[in-house]
C-alpha cells in the first residue's frame, strides 16, 4: 500500500516503516552527541523532502539510571523530546522479573541509582554490594566504602536472608569487589551470605542486563563492557570450584526476547503517539556493534512477522575496512546516512 497515511492533524506519518536506534556508537559517544544524530532526528520529524514524520524507538544495552532520567538527557542531547514510552535500556526487561523474587542483589551503576531503578520496577527487597560490605568489611579486603556509600548502605542481619537472584543492572564501578560478592553468592547455599554449598549447585540465578564485551565510549579504541565481567565471573567460578560450570543469563541485544519486547513497545508507541494500528512492514535497526545489534536484528528477522532490516554504522564499535562477524543488510557511515537509506528504500 501507500507508504504514508492521509494527513491527520496536519501531519503525515509513515505507516509502513519505522526505525529503532542503538545509542552508544550511533547517537552518543563518550557521553557526547554524534553531530549527525541531531540532523537524523530532524529528518525523522518531518524535515525531509516528503514532509513525513517517521516513528522511531531506542533500544540500548546501556543503563544505570531510570528510563525517565535517561530520556531527559537524550532529549537535550538530540534536541528533540524523547519519551520513556519509546525507550528500552538493558535493564528495562528486568522489570518483568520483579514479581518472581523477593530479595535480590542489584549490582552496578553510580551510587544508589540502580537500587532505586530496581525498586521502581517493583523489586521488593533490594540489597546492594555496599550493604554487604558495610555489614562485613572483611568481604572485600581492598574495597573501602566512601563516606557517601557508607551513609547510603544498610547494615542488616543477613543470617536469615536468602538472596534469590543477582541482577547486574549496569557496569560495575568496582569489578574486584562485585566479582567477589557475586561469586560468594554463586557458591552459597541458596543465596545465604556467608554459607558454602558442597556441590556449588544451589546459588541464585545471575542475570546481566547485556553481554557486550566491548562498547564504544570516548576513547579511540573500544572499552570493556559488562560482557567482560560476565566472562570473568564464569571463568573464576570454574577456577574456585575446581571445574564446576556456572551458567549465567543475559538480557539486552542480541537476545530475541529483547527484540520481542521492542516489538511490543513499538506497537504501543505507534498507536499512542501516531494513531497507527497496523504493524509496520519494515523496521530499520541502526547499530554499531555486529555481535549485538546486527546479530540480534538478523536473528529476530527470521521469526518476526515484519522485516527487521539491519544497518551498520561506522561511528562506533565497527571499524571501517574490517569484516563484521555478522553481516548487515546495509553499511553506511553515520546514523543520518542510515535514516536517509531507509527513506530512499521506502519512497
Ligand atoms: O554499556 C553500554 C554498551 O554496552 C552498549 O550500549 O547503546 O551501544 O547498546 P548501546
Ligand atoms: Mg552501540
Amino acid at each position: 500500500g501507500s507508504p504514508i497515511t492521509p494527513p491527520e492533524d496536519a501531519e503525515i506519518v509513515a505507516n509502513s516503516f519505522a526505525f529503532a536506534f542503538d545509542i552508544d556508537g550511533v547517537l552518543i559517544r563518550g557521553g557526547r552527541v554524534i553531530p549527525e544524530a541531531i540532523q537524523a532526528m530532524k529528518v525523522l520529524n518531518g524535515e525531509n523532502e516528503y514532509g513525513i514524520r517517521i516513528p522511531y524507538i531506542f533500544l540500548t544495552n546501556g543503563g544505570g539510571k531510570s528510563e525517565a532520567e535517561r530520556c531527559n538527557d537524550l532529549s537535550k542531547q538530540l534536541e528533540v523530546e524523547i519519551s520513556p514510552a519509546q525507550f528500552i535500556c538493558g535493564h528495562t526487561p528486568m522489570s518483568e522479573m520483579a514479581s518472581k523474587h523477593n530479595t535480590v542483589l542489584v549490582v552496578g551503576g553510580e551510587g544508589e541509582k540502580c537500587r532505586h531503578v530496581a525498586q521502581s520496577y517493583g523489586f521488593k527487597d533490594v540489597v546492594t554490594p555496599g550493604d554487604i560490605i558495610k555489614t562485613d568489611s572483611a568481604t572485600t579486603p581492598f574495597r573501602k566504602l566512601t563516606p557517601e556509600e557508607h551513609k547510603n548502605s544498610k547494615t542488616r542481619d543477613f543470617s536469615n536472608v536468602a538472596i534469590e537472584a543477582v541482577f547486574v543492572f549496569a557496569d560495575s564501578r568496582d569489578w574486584a569487589g562485585d566479582l567477589q560478592i557475586i561469586l560468594d553468592l554463586a557458591m552459597s547455599k541458596g543465596g545465604r551470605i556467608g554459607t558454602r554449598s558442597e556441590a556449588f549447585d544451589e546459588g541464585p540465578p545471575i542475570y546481566f542486563s547485556h553481554n557486550d564485551v566491548v562498547w564504544s565510549a570516548a576513547h579511540d579504541h573500544v572499552r570493556l563492557g559488562m560482557g567482560a565481567l560476565r566472562g570473568i565471573v564464569e571463568y573464576t567460578f570454574k577456577e574456585v570450584t575446581k571445574g564446576k560450570t556456572l551458567e549465567t543469563f543475559a538480557f539486552g541485544k542480541p537476545q530475541i526476547g529483547t527484540f520481542e519486547f521492542a516489538t511490543r513497545l513499538l506497537k504501543r508507541w505507534r498507536k499512542n503517539a501516531h494513531k497507527l494500528n497496523a504493524p509496520p512492514e519494515t523496521v530499520y535497526f541502526v547499530g554499531d556493534t555486529p555481535e549485538s545489534d546486527i546479530r540480534g536484528t538478523n536473528n529476530y528477522n527470521e521469526r518476526a512477522e515484519n522485516d527487521w532490516y539491519s544497518i551498520l554504522v561506522k561511528t562506533g564499535v565497527y571499524q571501517d575496512g574490517t569484516e563484521p562477524a555478522y553481516k548487515p543488510r546495509a553499511t553506511v557511515h553515520s546514523v543520518l546516512d542510515a535514516v536517509n537509506h531507509g527513506i530512499e528504500r521506502e519512497m
